[in-house]
């Protein structure tokens, strides 16, 4: 018997950092997935196949004698048989960059959450949230839990860590070009070196925060409105606050740049250091910022907002 559940990518339009120390965030689901297909299996195994790699280990093993990027799989696969007398045999197909603050390891959550406990019965999605959620946290633990959120049900949607999510109901009509710097990041490390700026600056990191909130308090009105050249100068202003707190370097810098002169408006989107920025735009001015970087040599692609979520099949 298999089982097979799909989730998409995200891009974090407003507010991510900020997001963990409990300030709103904006985000939107990709139309690009990462799809998990789920098998049961006679032998008391768990087996895991991607491009990343692969894991084939016993199962009822310690998650932290586990040392693998899919460290997740298998702790979703060992809960789900604890009390079966079955193995699991994975397998993982993904449109989404890697480690590009793209929600590649959110979705590999949650698909694989659904795909693994579909084999035992109905589950509701926000239990599915929920394992996909301690999953995630297997590798990153301090995670606001707003990915894991945005690719489980879609669309565009605001969040904060106290009160969870809400769907934001209008449709925006606009574009987002992603850019990938190809340099590879870690969430945990840009995470802890913005704790270790807000240790050291305490003051201007409660006034960012307080800044934030109103930019975001801000952009929920000007979406509703569909005012894309004022959310696209709000998003440049919240890249401002990003190279505050210190997540961009000069390739970054170099490609918003190139977005803020093409389109609406461009920001680092996750957790910085490397990973991908975003470009607001819409049919005015799309083909021309894909060529932009597209001349410039960096690896770029249109995306549009994903309103299905997660999928099973
Ligand atoms: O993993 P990334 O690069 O998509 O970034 C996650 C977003 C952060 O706000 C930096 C962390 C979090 O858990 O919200």
């Amino acid at each position: 018997m298999k089982s097979k559940a799909s989730a998409p990518g995200k891009v974090i339009l407003f507010g991510e950092h900020f997001v963990v120390y409990g300030v709103k965030a904006i985000l939107c689901s990709i139309d690009k997935r990462v799809t998990v297909t789920a098998e049961k299996t006679n032998e008391r195994k768990i087996s895991i196949n991607s491009k990343i790699g692969k894991l084939d280990l016993e199962a009822d093993k310690s998650i932290f004698e586990i040392n693998s990027p899919l460290k997740p799989f298998y702790y979703l696969a060992n809960k789900a048989i604890k009390n079966e007398n079955s193995g699991i045999h994975i397998e993982i197909d993904s449109e989404i960059p890697l480690g590009a603050g793209l929600g590649s390891s959110s979705a590999c959550c949650v698909a694989g959450a659904a795909a693994i406990f579909k084999l035992f019965g109905e589950i509701s999605k926000e239990k599915i949230l929920e394992y996909a959620i301690e999953a995630e946290r297997t590798i990153f633990e301090n995670t606001s839990g707003a990915d894991c959120t945005v690719c489980t049900y879609g669309g565009i949607m605001e969040y904060d860590k106290n009160n969870g999510f809400k769907k934001i109901e209008d449709e925006p009509n606009f574009q987002l070009v992603i850019a990938n710097s190809n340099i590879e990041h870690s969430t945990q490390s840009m995470v802890s070196n913005v704790k270790e700026f807000e240790n050291k600056n305490k003051e201007k990191f409660s006034e960012l925060s307080e800044l934030e909130s109103k930019l975001v308090e801000d952009v929920l009105k000007l979406v509703k409105e569909n005012k894309i050249d004022e959310i696209g100068e709000k998003i440049n202003q919240n890249q401002k606050y990003l190279e505050i707190i210190g997540i961009s370097n000069n390739e970054l810098t170099k490609m918003i740049k190139i977005g803020q002169e093409s389109s609406f408006g461009a920001k680092i989107t996750g957790s910085g250091g490397g990973g991908c920025i975003f470009t607001l735009t819409n049919e005015s001015n799309l083909q021309q910022v894909l060529k932009k970087f597209k001349d410039s040599n960096y690896e770029c692609f249109s995306s549009k907002i994903d309103f299905k979520g997660l999928n099973t099949f």
